[in-house]
């Protein structure tokens, strides 16, 4: 476990937070640290910006993320990492396909990369990283398309070299299942499971074999067409398989 000193808390949207510190190991798009707070619990975080210092980007939505948000410049922040494997650089035309914290682990890309960036949340007041966004959904209709991310991206017909994709599993599921293949180059997702260890030995992230903290988190679609357990089931802290559906 490692400790830096924040730099900066920065509030950038309802319950949307971007801490800033300095690491000393290089981070590459895709990975990600786990974060401690004491008391708390240890949760993983991707890293949005590369470069020192380098920022996590998060919503607060429980214990860990609220006790996060009220950390100020100054205060010690405790890491592991970083760790999994990263994107591709992305080839020809590009787009990003965002659902809610998801565009956190897709920022280092959208800033290097131009591209059509396609983000859906609840509700308006959700929005964040708007200036990157070209389609925007709400679940509410009160922001740009009314209803998901996957059907908005759909309903654009725009053709695509490279796709990736982040946001809730029930959402990459249905991008993965509703997607035509062959009209699309090379598809990635990145995969947010239940992380404890975040380096492969406590298998509590694993979904059909793969470690997602270090066979991924970064998988492409042909990968996802063998995990019959991606989007069906997911692991509860015991550890105990949770059937979605
Ligand atoms: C590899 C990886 C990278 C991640 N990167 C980020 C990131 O960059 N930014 C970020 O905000 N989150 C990220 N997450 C998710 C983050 O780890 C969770 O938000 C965190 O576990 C919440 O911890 P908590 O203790 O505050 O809330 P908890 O007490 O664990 O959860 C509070 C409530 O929120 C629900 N919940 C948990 N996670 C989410 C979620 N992502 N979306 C909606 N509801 C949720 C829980 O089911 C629960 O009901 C990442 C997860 C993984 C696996
Ligand atoms: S979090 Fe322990 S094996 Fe992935």
């Amino acid at each position: 476990m490692k400790f830096s000193n924040i730099v900066s808390v920065k509030k950038i949207g309802r319950d949307f937070f971007e801490i800033s510190f300095n690491i000393d190991s290089e981070v590459r798009a895709g990975q990600f640290l786990m974060v401690w707070v004491p008391g708390v619990k240890e949760i993983p975080m991707s890293v949005s910006n590369l470069k020192n210092p380098i920022t996590i980007s998060f919503k607060a939505i429980g214990e860990t993320t609220k006790r996060l948000s009220a950390m100020r410049p100054g205060d010690r922040i405790f890491y592991r990492g970083p760790y999994g494997n990263t994107y591709p650089d992305p080839k020809g035309k590009t787009a990003y396909v965002a659902g809610g914290t998801g565009i956190a682990s897709l920022l280092p890309l959208i800033s290097a990369y131009p591209g059509d960036v396609y983000y859906g949340m609840r509700t308006a007041e959700d929005i964040v990283y708007k200036n990157l966004v070209n389609f925007v959904s709400t679940d509410d209709g009160s922001m740009g398309f009314k209803g998901n991310v996957v059907d908005l991206f759909i309903r654009e017909k725009r053709k695509y070299d490279t796709v990736f994709v982040c946001g809730p599993e029930p959402m990459m599921k249905y991008f993965h299942d509703k997607i035509n293949r062959n009209e699309y180059g090379n598809i990635y997702y990145s995969l947010e499971r239940l992380m404890k260890c975040g380096v492969g030995i406590c298998d509590s992230c694993s979904i059909n074999g793969f470690r997602v903290c270090r066979d991924g988190t970064v998988f492409d679609h042909e990968q996802l067409n063998i995990m019959d357990e991606f989007g069906t089931v997911r692991r509860a802290e015991s550890g105990r398989r949770i059937f979605l559906k």
